[in-house]
């Protein structure tokens, strides 16, 4: 290799040693995160950082300041109901009417410490319905740490790459899982973290009748709310809306983050929304493990109750006044997000102008959408390879294989630490990283 790389050779390689993985692609985005952070340290020299899905862009005032308000009032000295603030409940349940086009009551929207929290919840919920059905279903790719989850509750998963099975041929892999009987749920990000694949509205209906058709709920994971740009879903209570699997079957629950569509993350605010119906329904296995049957109920007074007791009391109010405002209209998503589709088509360009691919390329017949996320990889490279290398010219990323990924050529990139004013960067070092590992 070339030693006269962007960064300086010595001191990359040290602190690559020092990550006790074999290969790059098994460190976990907190390695890498750490491992960058030295480099920059001991170099003085910026990364194009890649790596870690933090969100790039200020929080709507509207939120901090109503925040701020409900701190300065003391409301950090009361407990908040398990439930939530009637206020968020209520503007959660307009919001999902307005941009998802569905009705859901306001007692059936919960606030949780993040989607981790609402996820980590929901899957042990889903795990202990019926002791036959012991498996949760990933389609993957997906967020490694909801894997952790599993782990660390001890619970069951499977998983399989939704690269190979898009379109009908997504109904054939999942009847292969379901017709076993042992699953108890699904879980999906959409837009998909890492890939950035949209399930088109055919592969929702297919995963919503198998929903019905086996008796399994289906956990979506909606962390990147609006954000296929492709679609403006902007406008309160106007079509196009999200899309979602809750047009086909009631048995779903919903996680809404306010991570990344209102930049939001620090305070770790996500929603769990069931559907009106599988709210109030009974499972004798749920009284035999925690002595209440309702699911809802459940949830709120077992789960939430054990887990943290509610959710901050004056992030609550942050996030209700950012939903209002969205519902009123006077705080337009897709303006506000504009910037990571913005960035993401710069920067892909960049990469593929210079020998590089993109991964996951299609929504089956679409080009895949510009967002948070997109994925690459190189020619006759692994993708721990790849990001070894790609340290040396001072750009970061994670590998696809934690991923639950076939593609483990790949990496996953994101966008929203990159500011523009580091293009130019970018480009000098992919174009150096094309002259070095000529094709
Ligand atoms: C798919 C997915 N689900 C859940 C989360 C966690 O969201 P939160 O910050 O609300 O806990 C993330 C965060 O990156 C994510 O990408």
């Amino acid at each position: 290799m070339n030693k006269n790389t962007p960064i300086d050779y010595e001191i990359v390689t040290s602190n690559i040693n020092k990550v006790e993985v074999d290969d790059l692609t098994d460190a976990t985005i907190r390695e890498i995160v750490a491992m960058v952070n030295n480099i920059e340290k001991e170099t003085g020299e910026k990364f194009i950082r890649m790596e870690m899905g933090v969100p790039g862009i200020m929080p709507p005032e509207v939120g901090t300041k109503a925040e701020i308000e409900a701190l300065q009032n003391g409301i950090a000295s009361k407990y908040p109901m398990l439930d939530g603030i009637n206020p968020l409940k209520e503007e959660t349940s307009k919001f999902i009417k307005n941009f998802i086009g569905l009705d859901i009551a306001p007692e059936h929207c919960m606030p949780t410490v993040g989607s981790m929290q609402g996820g980590y919840a929901t899957f042990m919920l889903a795990s202990n319905l019926d002791e036959k059905k012991d498996t949760a279903l990933f389609i993957d790719p997906g967020f490694p740490v909801q894997k952790m989850q599993f782990q660390v509750m001890g619970h069951k998963y499977a998983s399989f790459d939704v690269y190979e099975h898009r379109g009908e041929k997504l109904r054939v892999k999942l009847e292969e899982y379901l017709s076993k009987g042992n699953i108890n749920s699904i879980i999906y990000s959409n837009p998909n973290n890492p890939s950035w694949v949209c399930l088109t509205d055919e592969e929702l209906k297919i995963i919503g009748e198998l929903a019905n058709k086996y008796d399994v709920i289906i956990i979506e994971d909606l962390a990147y709310f609006g954000m296929d740009f492709r679609k403006d879903i902007s406008e309160p209570g106007k079509p196009p809306y999200q899309s979602t699997v809750a047009n086909y079957t009631d048995n779903y629950i919903l996680l809404i983050s306010g991570s990344k569509a209102f930049s939001y993350a620090g305070q770790r605010l996500g929603l769990v929304c069931f559907s009106d119906k599988l709210f109030m329904r009974e499972y004798p296995n749920l009284k035999k493990r925690f002595g209440v049957a309702g699911i809802g109920y459940t949830f709120i007074q077992k789960l939430i109750y054990t887990l943290s007791s509610g959710t901050c009391h004056s992030a609550q109010y942050a996030m209700a006044a950012m939903l209002k405002a969205a519902n009123e209209g006077t705080l337009n998503l897709t303006n506000y997000l504009q910037i990571y589709k913005e960035k993401a088509a710069t920067m892909k360009k960049l990469f593929t102008d210079n020998g590089f691919n993109i991964v996951y390329d299609k929504d089956i017949d679409k080009e895949l959408a510009d967002g948070f996320y997109f994925t690459i990889s190189y020619p006759n490279m692994t993708g721990g390879e790849l990001l070894k290398n790609l340290i040396y010219y001072g750009i970061s990323a994670i590998g696809l294989k934690n991923c639950g990924s076939n593609r483990t050529e790949g990496l996953r990139a994101c966008v929203s630490q990159v500011n523009p004013n580091q293009f130019a960067d970018l480009e000098k070092r992919v174009k150096q990283f094309k002259q070095d590992f000529a094709i």
